[in-house]
């Protein structure tokens, strides 16, 4: 334990960002609210809770390094096969290249979970019959103008092809989580998709804008998660990994973001956590915002962390400031995904977001 402990709030990068502002904002008031949905859960669901714990705590890859070694060969496999001409319509996206070549895609939908790479890879959602996967493909959904998604201490949940936007804050309300079960679930504050003390999560493909809160936030020890191939736009806090810096158990996070659109209308949260790599940042207009990871509450002890940048891509104005020692031991293991120049993000991000599937088609 103690070797994935040093390895805390290790969220691996693997993002061709189009970064257009970084702001600060207060986490006080979250960190509030945050408590009052804790206090408010029933015995029943206490119970449950403490199951979930058990089982992200099991989520946890002792070897983050493998993981990271595994995602960039899967990676290298893809873009050679691509220039091999091995698969028709092979993009070098390994995860689109397991399932969009498949005319016949919509009669092999559970295959789906088997084309994940990174932290999220083990998420089998509902392939098996137990768990969850909601899968869009070949239909146009839209979750909006409500409380959207909150995955709430449960595992293996894959979320695909779906529409997310304009999401409010909701409740108290009467949820049901099983046949026999219903209770009060507290207040959603208005997330696209909310991860919250859960493991083995794939969001794959979706299209999220214009929320009351995040986008995609994952809080309260989740771990386990890949969000890859969606398509985020005109929002302000684009995504949380990780609720506060004093709430311990989100040391256990893992996370690959990969594929990812960061687009237009972006403000922060691109996302936010503490080790991070991304490498074409675009500024917006305003003269104020345009640091990237600007540093904020935190009193000069930012000074210590290790924050680099390396061969990126900053435009507009946009900066970075560097910090610490820059090239820390566990700096070197967080980046030891190679990450691809800035000149083909626009060609690797390309098809992200819910895809126009036809039956009979390739995807
Ligand atoms: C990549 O290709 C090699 C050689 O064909 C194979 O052994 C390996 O399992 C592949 N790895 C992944 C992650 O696809
Ligand atoms: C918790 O419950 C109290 C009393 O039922 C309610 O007033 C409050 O809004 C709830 N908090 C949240 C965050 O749902």
């Amino acid at each position: 334990m103690s070797v994935s402990l040093r390895f805390s709030a290790l969220c691996l990068f693997l993002v061709y960002m189009l970064f257009l502002s970084v702001n600060g904002v207060s986490s006080m008031e979250e960190e509030n609210e945050l408590q009052s949905l804790i206090d408010n859960s029933t015995m029943a669901d206490r119970r449950n809770e403490d199951i979930a714990i058990e089982k992200n705590d099991k989520a946890v890859e002792e070897n983050p390094e493998r993981v990271a070694s595994m995602v960039d060969m899967s990676i290298r496999n893809s873009t050679e096969r691509r220039k091999l001409g091995f698969l028709s319509c092979g993009t070098g996206n390994p995860i689109d290249d397991c399932w969009r070549c498949d005319r016949n895609w919509q009669r092999h939908r559970k295959r789906l979970a088997d084309c994940a790479i990174g932290f999220g890879r083990n998420a089998i959602g509902g392939r098996d019959g137990r768990f969850k996967t909601i899968d869009a493909r070949g239909v146009n959904v839209h979750i909006a103008n409500g409380g959207c998604i909150t995955i709430q201490y449960i595992t293996n949940v894959i979320i695909h092809g779906l529409h997310i936007h304009d999401c409010k804050p909701t409740g108290n309300a009467m949820v049901r989580s099983s046949p026999s079960h219903y209770g009060w679930r507290t207040m959603a504050d208005g997330d696209g998709i909310s991860i919250f003390g859960s493991s083995h999560i794939w969001i794959d493909h979706n299209s999220l804008s214009n929320c009351a809160d995040g986008l995609v936030d994952a809080i309260m020890g989740s771990t386990a998660i890949t969000v890859s191939n969606n398509y985020f736009t005109h929002h302000n806090e684009v995504m949380l990994l990780g609720h506060s810096d004093t709430y311990d158990r989100d040391k256990i996070m893992q996370v690959t973001i990969a594929y990812n659109h960061f687009g237009e209308g972006l403000v922060q949260r691109m996302p936010r956590c503490r080790h991070g790599q991304g490498n074409r940042y675009l500024a917006p207009v305003n003269p104020n915002a345009k640091e990237v990871t600007h540093r904020v509450m935190t009193a000069g002890r930012w000074r210590h962390w290790n924050w680099r940048s390396e061969g990126d891509l900053m435009l507009n104005g946009a900066f970075f400031v560097p910090s610490g020692k820059g090239a820390g031991a566990s700096y070197a293991r967080a980046s030891s995904l190679s990450a691809k120049p800035s000149s083909v993000v626009a060609s690797l991000t390309s098809g992200s977001g819910a895809l126009v599937c036809r039956r009979g088609r390739e995807c």
